[in-house]
């Protein structure tokens, strides 16, 4: 695969092109290809935030590629005493072969992308997802087989998982709806950078209207980590937008996607989770199929 793959500090690092390989590659590696060989590198993670899905999926992505691992967090390393961002990076990078980073603020994984000397990657920001987008696309890959005319209606809250998604909406040919109130729109100033680069993306406040003809329904927690304190305004001001029964009922048969952690009862039902048009488990998957792309991608460049 031919990329210039450096750093994916958000999806836009990417061209059209390149996502398009990404996604490629990693539906065959989810098929069963077989991985190429990195023996001699070593993923470093360093996460301010809790984590399953993404800490291991790219330790287990790392090892199903010969690569090593090495897991940090901010508490028990020196940025906890506050060594800066920029030396912890440039040691780091002496050290090991790529970065992915789990923080509080973009500005740290940019900061780090300027000074580690190796590749970083956002295994998420107070502003992006990247990785999650790129398994969310393999996921409408692997069971709708397109995106082209794919409209996906997320609901709730308009936070760094919209963000990628809408970022992935100029770099594949979906038509991406907004459905949350006001005070929860997604930063106007992406969402029109987006639309310059011909994404498709609206917004549509009413949930029924919303989701009629969709053919993903997805959404996320509505109180994100860091946001704790805002939980129960969060809880009363999106009650509208859970996806229930009733609501799937108006899509159809849409099929639903949520980036887990669930808040069961909360943006989705237990029922709705569970049921038959629910993929979170394979989209779960997926994340580690996508990582193994994206850190082959980045390791062929050299
Ligand atoms: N979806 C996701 O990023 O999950 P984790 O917080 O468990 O990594
Ligand atoms: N929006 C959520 C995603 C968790 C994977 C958060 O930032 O906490």
């Amino acid at each position: 695969m031919t990329t210039r793959l450096r750093h994916l500090t958000r999806l836009l690092d990417l061209e059209r092109a390149e996502l398009a390989a990404l996604i490629e590659r990693a539906d065959a590696l989810r098929q069963g290809a077989e991985p190429r060989r990195f023996p001699d590198k070593i993923l470093g993670l360093v996460f301010e935030k809790p984590s399953t899905r993404t800490r291991i999926s790219f330790e287990a992505a790392a090892f199903r590629l010969g690569a090593g691992s090495v897991f940090m967090t901010q508490r028990d390393s020196q940025l906890q005493r506050g060594e800066p961002v920029r030396d912890t990076a440039r040691v780091l990078g002496r050290y090991l072969d790529a970065l992915a980073l789990r923080t509080f603020a973009q500005e740290t994984i940019e900061e780090s992308a300027r000074y580690a000397g190796v590749p970083v990657i956002n295994a998420l920001s107070d502003r992006y997802h990247p990785c999650q987008t790129i398994a969310d696309l393999l996921t409408l890959q692997q069971h709708l087989g397109r995106f082209e005319g794919l409209r996906l209606v997320y609901l709730g809250d308009g936070n760094n998982v919209f963000a990628s998604l809408a970022e992935a909406a100029a770099l594949v040919d979906i038509d991406l709806v907004f459905c949350g109130p006001e005070g929860y729109d997604p930063d106007p100033d992406l969402v029109a950078e987006v639309r310059e680069l011909g994404g498709r993306v609206t917004t549509i406040r009413d949930p029924e209207q919303a989701v009629a003809g969709a053919d993903v329904l997805y959404t996320d927690v509505w109180t994100s980590m860091g946001q704790e304190e805002e939980s129960e305004r969060r809880r009363r001001d999106l009650a509208s937008y859970q996806i229930n029964r009733d609501l799937l009922s108006v899509a159809g048969d849409a099929l639903v996607l949520h980036c887990l952690p669930a808040h069961r009862g909360e943006e989705i039902t237990d029922d709705v989770i569970e049921g038959a048009q629910s993929r979170v488990f394979d989209q779960a998957e997926n994340r580690m199929w996508a990582q193994m792309a994206v850190l082959e991608a980045i390791w062929s460049r050299e």
